[in-house]
């Protein structure tokens, strides 16, 4: 086989099946549009999966990628670089956080923030206090640590014993949260919006309440903003709405704009508890990372930016209510800036994936939640043309799904 002929059949000669990609190739974007290798043209509400946040190709983006690789890209964490030194003032700076840990992904950064969480109250309290609390359809990675911490259990069968002392709560519970929440408990790991449990947002009590409980018992609250985070929900993070304060953050995504990073936010006095070799990575905090996170970060804090988070999700949910009124698919749109889930009604119950398949056939990349939810995460930047020209394309989609009415 000559191995510069290629097309999506390859994928099914040549990759690990773990994956079923769409039947076009991708071959490069411009902004919130993508063509394929045969030319066609697609309308980017997926963005990967809340991944390419200023759209692709963004010439700020590729001029930082352009200096720094010409200059350093790797050197390894027995030396620090100027880079990761301004991005992590840069996030701490945004948060809360005062100490930052990098690595190359959500999982991983999950990864460190629950070693951390084990290991400070191994340190402080003895090897009794361990227990995770998560909640089910939850999602944190696919490291083994991750999915069995996330309460999908399909991602953790099969992979033979799971580590001891996780348990799964209902999220939004807060009765189920206190009488669970005891001396035994390590760390609570919770996302703000559960993402790929179906675009579901925490209710601020409930994050009120772990707070409350993780205080009460010495154990740490661990924000997952993997998806959340950067922009994505119209704050910087996600937490800021919520009027709680994590002990450590996780975030990745969106901080690359596609260039493989993430990090593990926290305080002086926490991190403290990772000392020298007890954690450790051979990319994480890479120049090249670091300095295009850096330049994402500063785009994106700009509250110009953020505000227009906010009035791209109101335009996209009057758009998905216009779509209903015709066509009376959605139960409930729900989410927070631009992470939007459509719950479909009864009637399409499961079919979220013919959804997604009509919307690819006329020029549109979206995301399912599950197997009833539609899930749109556009780029925070999307120019108004691109998001008026995407729904008119979409109405196609749902009217060869449904029918035109
Ligand atoms: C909330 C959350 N945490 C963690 C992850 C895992 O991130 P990654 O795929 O970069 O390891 C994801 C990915 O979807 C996520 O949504």
């Amino acid at each position: 086989m000559n191995d510069q002929t290629v097309s999506r059949q390859t994928f099914d000669e040549v990759m690990v099946p773990c994956f079923s990609p769409a039947p076009f190739v991708p071959d490069r974007g411009e902004g919130s549009r993508v063509w394929d290798t045969a030319g066609r043209d697609y309308i980017d509400f997926a963005c990967g999966i809340a991944v390419t946040s200023l759209g692709h190709a963004h010439p700020e983006l590729l001029k930082v990628l352009h200096e720094q690789g010409g200059k350093l890209w790797h050197i390894g964490n027995g030396y620090t670089n100027e880079p990761v030194l301004r991005l992590a003032k840069k996030l701490e700076s945004l948060t809360f956080a005062d100490r930052a840990f990098f690595a190359n992904s959500g999982a991983e950064a999950n990864e460190a923030a629950l070693k951390l969480a084990r290991r400070v109250a191994f340190d402080r309290h003895g090897e009794q206090k361990a227990e995770i609390v998560s909640f089910t359809q939850s999602f944190h990675g696919r490291t083994f640590f991750t999915v069995s911490v996330g309460g999908q259990p399909k991602y953790s069968e099969g992979f033979g014993p799971i580590p001891q002392g996780i348990i799964h709560l209902p999220y939004n519970d807060i009765d189920a949260a206190k009488r669970a929440i005891g001396p035994q408990t390590c760390a609570v790991i919770v996302e703000p919006v559960q993402g790929e449990g179906g675009v579901i947002p925490a209710d601020p009590a409930f994050l009120r309440a772990l707070r409350e409980a993780c205080d009460a018992h010495g154990a740490l609250l661990i924000f997952d903003e993997v998806q959340t985070g950067v922009g994505r929900t119209g704050t910087f993070y996600a937490y800021e709405q919520t009027g709680v304060t994590p002990d450590i953050l996780t975030t990745a995504k969106a901080l690359g704009n596609g260039f493989p990073i993430g990090a593990m936010l926290t305080t002086e006095a926490i991190a403290a508890h990772f000392k020298v070799g007890v954690h450790g990575t051979t990319y994480g905090g890479n120049p090249l990372g670091a300095a295009i996170a850096h330049k994402v970060v500063e785009l994106i804090s700009d509250p110009a930016v953020l505000a227009g988070v906010r009035a791209r999700g109101e335009t996209i949910r009057a758009k998905l209510a216009h779509l209903n009124a015709r066509f009376d698919v959605f139960k409930e749109v729900r989410g927070q800036g631009l992470l939007i889930g459509a719950e479909l009604n009864a009637r399409f119950a499961g079919r979220a994936k013919d959804f997604n398949g009509a919307a690819a056939n006329r020029g549109v990349m979206m995301l399912i939640a599950g197997p009833d939810v539609l899930r749109f995460a556009p780029s925070l930047i999307m120019p108004a043309a691109d998001l008026d020209e995407g729904f008119a394309r979409l109405e196609q989609a749902f009217e060869d799904v449904v029918g035109a009415r």
